[in-house]
């Protein structure tokens, strides 16, 4: 699928975004209706934190069946403030008492290929899997990098070259560390992905991964093979695509 602006959605501020993607997000519970587990994978870093924030205050029985996932996480302790788990926990999984056997956290303080290793037999123990054996998430949110990563897929990284595995350590030599990330053939099998972008510092990254080149950043590699990807950025961040 490539992007089209239909899918792309801009809104006037962070905020906006952020209330338009907790909109989306409860919707997406809505329609999986009160009786099957839902699968859905958070986005680590800031952007997310306010969506996060907002579904806080949904009532305790839209939780009921979630089980809440992550993209990738940093190599850090859970108590660690590089932590996303422990952001997501901050932002949302305290607010709404899950019960833990529903979070689902990627262990970053264990040896991360044995940590991406157990992540993946976790996700198969619990998520439906496609015809290609990878899961398929009810949702999984997205957030966008200045250089045009996703999740921890970064630039010139081993990960991006992944076809198989669901989730793999990935040494991130710019930054001087190793993430464990949900790979291509994972994000691409999701029945919905929303990554959420805001802010002028993201304006060229997020012209690039739609331009539709073949050298577009990571980012442009998320595309859903049955599911459907939607962009929710603010002004700003929109500010270099054509039209915007
Ligand atoms: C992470 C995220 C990463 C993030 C982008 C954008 O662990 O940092 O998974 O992919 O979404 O780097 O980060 P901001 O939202 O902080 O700009």
């Amino acid at each position: 699928m490539t992007s089209s602006n239909d899918n792309v959605k801009v809104f006037p501020t962070p905020e906006a975004v952020a209330e338009a993607a907790r909109h989306f997000i409860l919707r997406v519970l809505a329609a999986a209706g009160p009786e099957r587990p839902v699968h859905i994978v958070l986005a680590g870093g800031s952007t997310p934190e306010r969506s996060y924030a907002l579904l806080a205050d949904a009532p305790q029985d839209t939780w009921d069946h979630v089980h809440f996932w992550f993209g990738d996480e940093r190599t850090v302790a859970p108590d660690h403030d590089d932590s996303n788990y422990k952001m997501a926990m901050r932002s949302l999984l305290a607010e709404i008492n899950i019960p833990d056997e529903r979070i689902h956290r990627m262990r970053g303080e264990d040896v991360p290929h044995e940590a991406a290793a157990a992540y993946e037999l976790e996700i198969r123990a619990f998520v439906p899997l496609d015809a290609d054996g990878q899961p398929v998430f009810d949702l999984i949110l997205l957030g966008l990098g200045d250089d045009g990563h996703t999740a921890s897929l970064f630039p010139s990284t081993a990960a991006l070259e992944e076809t198989s595995r669901i989730a793999v350590a990935n040494e991130v030599p710019q930054q001087a560390t190793t993430r464990i990330t949900l790979t291509f053939p994972a994000l691409n099998a999701a029945a919905y992905v929303l990554c959420l972008v805001t802010g002028e510092g993201k304006a060229k990254a997020l012209r690039d991964v739609l331009s539709g080149e073949a050298s577009a950043p990571p980012a442009a590699s998320v595309q859903p093979r049955s599911g459907e990807m939607f962009w929710y950025v603010d002004k700003a961040a929109a500010s270099m695509l054509g039209g915007s």
